[in-house]
């Protein structure tokens, strides 16, 4: 007689999620929320073009159904590909007479950079009297301008693509909200020669697999219903110095799907664990949790932040 062994709650695996999913025990997970690649070309990224990027995430959706319990959620954070390239789309003509030039040169930037080594960009900005983007331009030669340099870029709306991709593994759309961050430059390129605007906010979009649903906003502290609970917006701040993962959840953002959509003592997943705030998050609310990542950093990372998180 075989027995099959499924991986352990309360822990992070390092490994690909598609193949971790297959060893989590079905109808187990009452929530799993994460944030995936966005293909934009971040270091954890930069191996996958478009049509892996769809893969890893249509598959991982795929992935998922047999795991999640009746009744429970699947929670993508997503961005819309704010600088798709497409080689095919005819060039931007860009005339800009509203442009200013800023006169800091990349020399006088790496001379404060020296002079100040604990510096961060918005630091450096404020000392050289620039804005942050003009210290990221000048540092990483990011100066492209409507696509002089580069590609032609267009907008990839993302949230139509996943819809799709999780209706084709048998779940249903049930809510989506918004969540509104601060404006990311870094991340909008071609604003300075535009009419485009910046990175500022991301989808949540919120699955269910068929099955009972048990619904007890009693979870949330008096007002949280009305004041976030309720709401389609959630204002809530990236987390922007961010030594220890390239694009970290700011920890109210798990928050606020755990105690929405499960219940204490629930199993909670996140299969892109980063530096597992999910994971962080579940623990604070009582919930189990478990993680994957491909990269070995996480699992460390995570060991550090959940003795922090318990002490
Ligand atoms: C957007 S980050 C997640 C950040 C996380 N929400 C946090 O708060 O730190 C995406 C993560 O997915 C991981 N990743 C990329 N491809 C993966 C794969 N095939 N399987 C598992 N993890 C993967 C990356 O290493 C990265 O840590």
């Amino acid at each position: 007689m075989t027995t099959t062994s499924f991986l352990s709650p309360n822990r992070i695996y390092q490994g690909d999620a598609r193949k971790l999913l297959a060893s989590v025990q079905p109808d187990s997970v009452a929530l799993s929320f994460w944030s995936p690649p966005y293909c934009l070309g971040k270091s954890y990224e930069a191996h996958l073009g478009f049509a892996d990027w769809s893969a890893l995430l249509s598959e991982t959706i795929q992935s998922h159904y047999p795991v999640i319990k009746p009744g429970g959620f699947l929670g993508i954070n997503i961005a819309d590909i704010l600088a798709f390239e497409d080689a095919a789309m005819p060039r931007i003509q860009a005339d800009n007479i509203s442009a200013k030039k800023v006169k800091i040169t990349r020399d006088e930037v790496l001379t404060a950079q020296q002079a100040n080594p604990g510096f961060d960009k918005y630091q450096l900005a404020a000392l050289l009297g620039c804005s942050e983007q003009t210290i990221d331009r000048r540092l990483k030669h990011n100066n492209v301008r409507g696509g002089k340099s580069a590609p032609q870029t267009r907008v990839k709306l993302t949230a139509g693509l996943i819809e799709q991709w999780a209706a084709d593994a048998g779940f249903y759309l049930y809510d989506r909200r918004i969540w509104v961050k601060d404006p990311c430059w870094e991340n909008s390129r071609w604003h300075s020669l535009s009419y485009r605007s910046v990175d500022e906010w991301e989808h949540v979009l919120i699955f269910w697999k068929p099955g009972i649903t048990v619904v007890n906003r009693q979870r949330l502290e008096p007002g949280e219903w009305a004041e976030w609970g309720s709401r389609g917006v959630w204002h809530i701040p990236s987390v922007r110095s961010n030594n220890a993962h390239e694009s970290q959840f700011p920890p109210e953002l798990p928050r606020r799907m755990i105690t929405l959509l499960t219940e204490p003592h629930d199993l909670v997943l996140d299969c892109f664990v980063g530096s597992g705030t999910t994971a962080a998050a579940a623990v604070s609310e009582n919930r189990q949790f478990l993680g994957f990542d491909l990269n070995p950093e996480s699992v460390k990372l995570f060991e550090q932040r959940i003795t922090a998180t318990l002490s």
